[in-house]
């Protein structure tokens, strides 16, 4: 089963974006497996977006992420990476489509509000990179029977 690494970003928190942004996710029917506020480092958000680094925006992209609290989150199920990317929307919020988050909830691409990750390989690694080992929870949801035959 796949997992991918959600992340209200300091903009969501500060706009109280946060439980609308948790509801999407749950509502769909993907599994929260981890959840909490928490202020990176630098150190962190260079090595969580360490394949951009060449790019001219990454200093800016480093204060946004650390500039106030996030809410990482850890969510699983069949195919949730893939369709978070479609539920987030659009890099830039202009672009995004009505109905995802970016699209109703942001204007800018360098405050767009949310991260996903962009594989599976990546969300294992982005899930180890920001929970520590116990802060990830297996559960299982009694609704499991009515969102899968
Ligand atoms: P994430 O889910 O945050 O990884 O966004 P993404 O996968 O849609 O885009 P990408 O990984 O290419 O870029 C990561 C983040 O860098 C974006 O979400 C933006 O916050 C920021 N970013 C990307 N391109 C630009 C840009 O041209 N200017 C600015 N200011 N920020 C950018
Ligand atoms: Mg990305």
């Amino acid at each position: 089963v796949d997992q991918t690494y959600i992340m209200v970003k300091p903009d969501g928190v500060q706009r109280g974006l946060v439980g609308e942004i948790i509801s999407r996710f749950e509502k769909k029917g993907f599994k929260l497996t981890g959840l909490k506020l928490f202020q990176c480092s630098k150190e962190l958000a260079e090595e969580h977006y360490k394949d951009l680094k060449q790019k001219s925006f990454f200093p800016k992209l480093i204060d946004y992420i650390t500039s106030g609290p996030v809410v990482c989150m850890a969510w699983e199920g069949v195919g949730v990476v893939a369709s978070a990317r479609k539920l987030i929307g659009a890099t830039d919020p202009l672009q995004a489509e009505p109905g995802t988050i970016r699209g109703d909830l942001a204007v800018q691409t360098g405050r767009n509000v949310v991260h996903g990750s962009d594989s599976p390989e990546n969300g294992k690694r982005e899930i180890a990179l920001w929970f520590k080992e116990g802060e990830v929870c297996e559960w299982t949801p009694v609704q499991a029977p009515w969102l899968r035959e």
